[in-house]
């Protein structure tokens, strides 16, 4: 059976943590709306017991955004955080409360300085508090890749059993490698599946080791139902998992993961975009999916390949994440094909083979004196060529 996998977006709550990033709620709601364009299934829209500032800026996306996508908010487990989540996603049609709380022992120990049995009843009482307010409860296992596995499944038994519906399993500190980490959600979802199958285990992966994606991966691939990831890959330290590059590998790799998204995927650049516009963080060039080297080609070889059939050296179309086509960058490297794409594509004739040859010349010159040649490199060359000779 194809799986769909529940996409809960948190660049406006993880990814609004980077240093830098501070939106106004004019630009949180304006990322709200794109990300429902795209198509998330949760918007994590902020912590609102940090600020009046958060807070308002929750409830206004519930109020303007909150008609078809679910938003949720973060609460520490305690009351003052859950009333506030409370009373700023109520207006959503499909409120969710997130509460957190570390299960690690250093988290424990060094955290709360409170016993395991203590922690573990604190979140208990918080998950009974929460479902007074609201049906749907979403429970944060916080470091839970750095936590001793007994105690771990003894707190989600524990906060399952007082009624959340959604368990998430964080990596918080990008500690977990992909087949540790498929694994401890393979023996988390067994044992859930036998408690409670209603309830949707999810994932939460920080990328400390460049590693979130593909832990994320190995997740789905183990029995996760729902991921966290920002847009992207923003999030405390090195950021999140990049919802643009899991989105795509289970679309491209369908055949190997057997899930899909509801993500609109041709809205995946126009995001990408418009949050590096607003929180002023520049995407890497040669980012996944949206960085702007993602579908341009330099070299001759590759150049040569796409022109012949552009699944040579692509394994997804650029229009499939809203990009417009792929990019032939003309260098010295460019061969002949290349160029001459792209002189016809500007409507000039290359018929005569002398002429051309001539043309390549001059061309391979510039190349080299500027690294790079650009379409109106390339038509000023021509026209030149064609009016003045040789
Ligand atoms: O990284 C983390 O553990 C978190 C939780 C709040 C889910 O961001
Ligand atoms: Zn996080």
């Amino acid at each position: 059976m194809n799986r769909k996998i529940i996409v809960f977006d948190t660049t406006l709550r993880d990814g609004e943590q980077v240093p830098g990033a501070k939106l106004n709620i004019h630009q949180k709601i304006e990322i709200a709306q794109q990300l429902k364009r795209l198509n998330v299934d949760i918007i994590e829209a902020g912590f609102p017991a940090s600020s009046a500032g958060d807070f308002h800026a929750v409830q206004e996306i519930a109020r303007s955004v909150g008609d078809s996508v679910s938003i949720t908010a973060l609460a520490r487990a305690v009351q003052k955080d859950i009333d506030a989540v409370y009373e700023s996603v109520k207006l959503a049609q499909n409120p969710l409360i997130h509460i957190v709380l570390g299960t690690s022992n250093i988290h424990v120990e060094k955290k709360f300085n409170r016993s395991k049995d203590a922690v573990l009843q604190m979140g208990i009482d918080a998950v009974k508090y929460a479902k007074t307010l609201l049906p749907n409860v979403q429970y944060s296992t916080e470091d839970a890749s750095r936590s001793d596995f007994e105690y771990l499944w003894k707190t989600i038994e524990g906060v399952v059993k007082a009624g959340a519906t959604m368990i998430n399993v964080p990596d918080t500190v990008g500690y977990a490698v992909p087949e540790e980490f498929g694994d401890l959600i393979r023996r988390l979802n067994d044992r859930l599946k036998n408690l409670n199958d209603s309830v949707i285990l999810s994932v939460h992966c920080h990328n400390d080791l460049g590693l979130a994606t593909a832990n994320t991966l190995s997740a789905i691939k183990n029995g996760a139902q729902k991921i966290e990831c920002t847009i992207n890959g923003l999030g405390e330290r090195a950021g999140n998992a990049s919802l643009e590059e899991v989105v795509m590998a289970l679309k491209v790799r369908e055949g190997s993961y057997n899930c899909h998204t509801g993500i609109n995927t041709k809205e995946l650049l126009r995001t990408s975009r418009l949050v590096s516009h607003l929180t002023g963080l520049d995407v890497q060039v040669n980012k996944a999916i949206t960085g702007e080297n993602a579908f341009a080609h330099s070299s001759g070889i590759h150049q040569d390949g796409l022109l012949k059939d552009k699944q040579v050296y692509e394994i997804m179309s650029p229009e499939d994440v809203g990009a417009e086509s792929m990019e032939l960058i003309l260098t010295a490297r460019s061969g002949r094909h290349a160029f001459k794409n792209a002189v016809e594509k500007m409507g000039f004739d290359t018929s005569d083979a002398a002429d051309f040859e001539l043309l390549f010349e001059k061309f391979l010159t510039l190349a080299d004196a500027k690294k790079e040649v650009y379409d109106h490199d390339v038509f000023y060359l021509v026209t030149n060529h064609r009016t003045l000779g040789d």
